[in-house]
């Protein structure tokens, strides 16, 4: 059998890992600064890196925590500002890591629907008004892993009300924002709230490298002193050559142009896996992305994507089952992702996916 193609892993393909811009920022950083980098420092990350993005999310200094990826920061939250028992909003589907840490951090969850243009923000005002307000709603506004779903403006005005008459934080957490391949950026909830009630997360792993592990929160001062005493009992500080590599790389202006550039790359292979859909069975459902790694597709009423994931392995073909992404069910919902693949990989692996799924509509 030919080799497998995985659209399982949300990762950058090769040619979007700038080796050699890297390497030119980590040895300006080194040259400039070699002795704070290469000492411990503090707990919240390396302090050029700290202002840069202060500056960008319009906030102090103290207000950003870096850590070594975004999903780090997230763990730090659940054990350093949560109780296990708390009750925490998601959307239904969600981030799969994000909703393991949610269980194994004791919480109680509390599953959204997606709709086309995000959250059901509905629902959410309907489950609070029955008393289930949340201490926290966990929400991935642009390009969602993994339905690929970017919230409205009217919904994020109406989400950040909703937060404020009920009480509970926002966690805006957003890697894929700036991967936009058509119409217009939409106000995030932290920028347009001004902060409270919202915390923001992000990460350079999709727009720089997911191997440097940089990710930040930008949190209230209080929370972001509580964070940053967390990760210093755990690690002293985080690893801050690669923070100090990013740092140079926003110093130089050279941010930008990266993310163009894999914005471009991720365009491409998007379109080649739209043009994949003509393969899927009548029936099955997509909406395709503006943006980020991930297409969702919805299999015809009969198929489960759970059954049909090791036929598909046979076949060559790795994906992440949709119902990893719940709660509970979503058996006919699977996660396509582009990022890592050729466009040459995702036709041929369209190809392969869509027989597996039409034999099986077929009985075969
Ligand atoms: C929505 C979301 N949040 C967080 C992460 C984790 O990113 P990091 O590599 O910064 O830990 C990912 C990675 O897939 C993600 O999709």
């Amino acid at each position: 059998m030919s080799s497998t193609i995985s659209f399982a892993r949300g990762a950058p393909c090769a040619e979007a890992l700038s080796g050699d811009l890297i390497a030119r920022c980590t040895a300006a950083a080194l040259a400039k600064d070699a002795t704070r980098i290469l000492s411990y420092g503090a707990g919240n990350g390396y302090p050029p890196l700290r202002e840069a993005l202060a500056e960008q999310h319009g906030v102090q200094p103290d207000q950003v925590f870096i850590t070594n990826g975004s999903l780090q920061g997230f763990v730090f939250m659940l054990q350093s500002l949560l109780q296990p028992g708390d009750l925490v909003a998601v959307e239904a589907p969600t981030y799969d890591r994000a909703l393991l840490q949610l269980r194994l951090n004791g919480m109680e969850v509390l599953p959204i629907q997606v709709q086309a243009d995000g959250l059901d923000v509905d629902a959410l005002a309907a489950a609070c008004e029955a008393g289930r307000v949340p201490k926290l709603l966990y929400t991935i506004p642009n390009f969602q892993n993994p339905s690929g779903a970017t919230l409205s403006g009217a919904k994020r005005i109406r989400l950040i009300e909703l937060a404020n008459r009920h009480g509970f934080t926002i966690l805006e957490d957003d890697p894929y924002g700036r991967l936009r391949f058509e119409g217009d950026p939409i106000p995030g909830l932290h920028e347009t709230a001004g902060g409270a009630p919202v915390t923001f997360t992000s990460s350079f792993s999709k727009t720089v490298a997911p191997g440097l592990r940089v990710g930040y929160i930008v949190a209230s001062p209080e929370d972001a002193a509580t964070l940053t005493a967390a990760a210093s009992r755990t690690y002293i500080s985080p690893s801050l050559l690669a923070q100090a590599a990013i740092n140079q790389l926003i110093a130089d202006g050279g941010l930008p142009g990266n993310i163009e550039h894999v914005t471009a790359l991720m365009k491409e292979r998007r379109d080649a896996m739209v043009e994949g859909l003509v393969h899927m069975p009548e029936g099955t459902v997509c909406t395709p992305p503006q943006g980020g790694f991930f297409m969702w597709m919805e299999l015809p009423e009969g198929l489960s994507a759970d059954a049909l994931f090791a036929p598909a392995a046979d076949a060559g073909i790795a994906y992440v089952k949709g119902s990893d992404c719940f709660v509970e069910g979503g058996e006919r919902t699977i996660r396509l992702a582009y990022s890592g693949v050729s466009p040459d990989e995702i036709r041929e692996g369209m190809s392969r996916l869509g027989d597996v799924f039409r034999n099986a509509v077929s009985g075969g």
